[in-house]
Formats: C-alpha cells, structure tokens, sequence
C-alpha cells in the first residue's frame, strides 16, 4: 500500500472519533449496536493501543462541525483516524472533504453492518476517503480498527 502517514506519526495518538448518537452506546438499539458502551469500547482500544506502543485520543461529539474540527486536528497533526461517523457517514460531504485533506490513514469503523440495513445506509460518504472500513462486528471492529492502525503506521516507518 501506498505510504500516506508522516514517519513520526507513531508518537501522536490515534485519533478514534465517534459521531452522533454514539454517546447512547449499551442502550440504544442494543439488538443493532450491542450492549457494550462507548466507555467500554474506549477501554478495550486504549488497552490495545498500549498494546502496540500507541496512544488513542478518543472523542465523542453529536456536531458535524465539531466532527470536522477533529478529523482537521488529526491532520495537523499527522495523527492516523479511525472513525465512525454515525448517521453522518450517510450525508455528509463536510466530513468527506475533511477526511480526504488528511494525509495519514483513515480508517472507517461501524458496529452494524449497513449493507445489511436500510437503503439509506448503503452509501457512506467516508468510505470514498477511507483506506478501509470495518462493519458489523459490534465493538470488535473498532480493537480490529487499531490492530490494522497500528500495522498501517509501522508500515509507514519501514
Ligand atoms: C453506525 C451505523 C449508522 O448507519 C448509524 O446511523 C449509526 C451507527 C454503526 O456504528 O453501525 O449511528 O455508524
């Protein structure tokens, strides 16, 4: 794969972002999204994390704006992404054009699968930036997300 992180983008936390509704996490639609919370699955990433020598700066917020700050932020920074951009993976064109300004990896991360779901949800628009996407394997997906993060990353120094 094409190298896309800075080489000194191993000592800046990956930023894991989370959008709307993410926050309801355990008690929202736990059939569809499980019953794991958002404080949970950012105690299993920071684990992995540490893991692999990495630190995680983990976010949560219901504003697209607030969003698109962030994924600028991970820019400036060098930092890699791993995103789950809830409803607004399905609208929003401010998000895609943040994330494809950054120029270190995205990943794009969803608890459902929403090929599965509604028609509405077959389109994302941050898959258009994202190097990949991980769906459907509940809080898993995001360990998983960091795992291939961190692999990504290394790969970048070599
Ligand atoms: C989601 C899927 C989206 O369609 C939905 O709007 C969400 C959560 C997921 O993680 O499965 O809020 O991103």
């Amino acid at each position: 794969m094409a190298p896309k992180a800075p080489k000194n983008s191993t000592t800046f936390p990956i930023y894991v972002l989370n959008g709307p509704n993410l926050n309801l996490l355990g008690t929202r639609e736990p059939e569809v999204y499980g019953y794991n919370t958002l404080a949970d699955i950012q105690k299993a990433v920071t684990a992995r994390a540490k893991a692999h020598g990495l630190t995680v700066a983990f976010k949560q917020s219901n504003h697209e704006g607030v969003l698109v700050d962030w994924i600028q932020e991970a820019r400036i920074k060098g930092c890699g992404v791993i995103l789950n951009a809830g409803a607004y993976t399905h609208t929003s064109v401010a998000l895609l054009d943040a994330c494809r300004a950054l120029t270190n990896p995205l990943i794009e991360v969803h608890l459902s699968n929403p090929y599965k779901r509604e028609n509405y949800r077959r389109r994302s628009f941050i898959a258009e930036a994202a190097d990949a996407m991980i769906c459907g394997l509940g809080a898993a997906g995001y360990v998983i997300a960091v795992d291939a993060m961190a692999g990504l990353l290394k790969e970048q120094k070599e």
